[in-house]
């Protein structure tokens, strides 16, 4: 018989919501989607994403929430206590596995580029972005990057911050942390928006980011996409499993999903909205494209502009609740699962996990100057390495196991029973596509991205 735990806290209805969507609302959003949209092709990116998030995301999504509030515990044991009793093989509590340590890899150098927002948080309260221009902004950038010191300390900063939530539990940490998060960041966000709006360049933006070029749409946008998806939906490793354990069984799983899938694409479009609409707003400088967007190019912008500090403070303010909600969520899978399975107290699990992410994160750390040129793994470097192979390897095979694992080795009368809230023909129509289209979609990109790197390596 499987060892249940005492059931453990349940947050209140509206907390899953902000929970989940903090998950997945974060640097994936606000850092990473506007720039890849433009290397991208634009709207023809966006298009692809947003089928990536409709037919794989939202079914995954709901799979995961469904185990985690079913199993009412961590994704390892949730897993294993419900494989047990449909008298499966034991064997598929690899999920959670994989989930816990998929967690801990995101974690360690998300913490390391969440760091910096801090940096220019401060740098943003000090009023250093006043006057910059492109050169000047660039050379303040490469000094962060190249100070080790300095990235370790906003890198422990990060971490015990979100160390320092989860010790206080699910519900006096997580759930009043973002209680308060949340509702900040959106306030933060329509304040950015409405300035946007002030700029007049709202709609230069708009054309630019959705300007379709197929052209530059590849197999690796395809890739790009559906990673990206998984990435800011925050599913494929239990993360979201594991706040399903505190979601109230009334709540309905597929209307919540949904929610949390708009509020999240939304957030992803509008910031890149008003970041574009500020860089065009300012005389002089390019929308460059790739990772120096957000952390030399808008500084710029904000350093030109009336109420530019006020602006940045809002700004860095904003992308660090975002990255914050995001790494609580990271932590907590593993959190709960030494909590729950082994008995530690959630102040030495916290101080566990997130050690060893800090420890790891030091390799993040030295990736950005000492071992920037080092090179681990066809071309990549230590933090390139770890972000590829858990974004586009990790998170898409956790999400095809548990598609298969709800789709085709549970009954359907079990995820039915766990989901009657829902409409029977959105459960219908759910369970069609998570047994076909998420798990042939998922399989296809991998092997594409798997085979030609495959194939080079036997050519070379
Ligand atoms: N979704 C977050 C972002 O977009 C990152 C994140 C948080 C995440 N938890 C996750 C990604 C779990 C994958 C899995 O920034």
């Amino acid at each position: 018989m499987a060892k249940r735990l005492k059931q453990h806290a349940i947050w209140g209805r509206g907390s899953f919501i902000l929970a989940a969507t903090g998950s997945a609302v974060g640097l994936g959003n606000i850092w990473k989607f506007p720039y890849i949209t433009g290397e991208n092709g634009g709207a023809a990116f966006v298009l692809l994403y947003l089928v990536c998030v409709a037919l794989v995301g939202i079914p995954i999504m709901m799979a995961e929430i469904m185990i985690g509030r079913k199993g009412r515990a961590n994704p390892v044991t949730a897993m294993s206590n419900i494989s047990s009793d449909i008298g499966s093989t034991r064997l598929w509590s690899i999920i959670g596995w994989m989930g816990v340590l998929a967690g801990f890899f995101i974690l360690s150098y998300y913490s390391v580029i969440a760091g910096w927002t801090l940096d220019y948080l401060v740098a943003a309260i000090e009023g250093k972005f006043g006057g910059l221009n492109g050169e000047s902004s660039n050379e303040l950038f490469n000094t962060l990057l190249a100070d080790q010191s300095r990235l370790v300390q906003w890198h422990t900063a990060f971490i015990s911050m979100t160390a320092l939530v989860l010790m206080f539990g699910v519900t006096k940490g997580l759930e009043n942390a973002i209680r308060f998060m949340m509702p900040t960041l959106f306030i933060l966000l329509l304040i950015l928006l409405g300035y946007a709006f002030t700029t007049g360049e709202i709609m230069t933006s708009a054309r630019f980011m959705f300007s379709f070029n197929i052209e530059d749409l590849s197999w690796n946008s395809a890739l790009l996409a559906l990673g990206h998806a998984f990435f800011t939906l925050s599913i494929g490793m239990g993360a979201i499993m594991a706040y399903g354990a505190y979601m109230p069984s009334t709540a309905s799983i597929g209307k919540t999903v949904i929610t949390v899938a708009v509020l999240d694409v939304l957030v992803g479009l509008l910031t890149g909205v008003a970041i574009f609409a500020f860089v065009f707003a300012t005389p002089g400088i390019e929308p460059s494209s790739g990772p120096g967007l957000m952390f030399v190019t808008l500084p710029v912008a904000f350093g030109s502009m009336p109420m530019g500090t006020f602006l940045g403070i809002a700004f860095f303010g904003m992308v660090v609740l975002a990255a914050w909600s995001s790494t609580m969520s990271l932590l907590e899978p593993g959190v709960a699962y030494l909590h729950e399975r082994f008995g530690f107290h959630r102040i030495s699990a916290s101080l566990l996990v997130a050690g060893a992410a800090w420890l790891l994160g030091l390799g993040s750390v030295l990736s950005f100057n000492q071992w920037s040129e080092q090179e681990l793994l066809w071309g990549m470097n230590f933090y390139s390495c770890l972000d590829f192979f858990t974004t586009n390897l990790l998170l898409p095979s956790g999400g095809l196991l548990t598609a298969i694992f709800v789709g085709w080795i549970m009954k359907r009368e079990l995820s039915a029973h766990e989901m009657q809230q829902d409409h029977p023909r959105l459960l219908a129509v759910w369970r069609w596509v998570l047994r076909y289209v998420s798990p042939i979609a998922v399989l296809a990109i991998i092997i594409n991205l798997f085979f030609p790197i495959a194939t080079r390596l036997v050519a070379d």
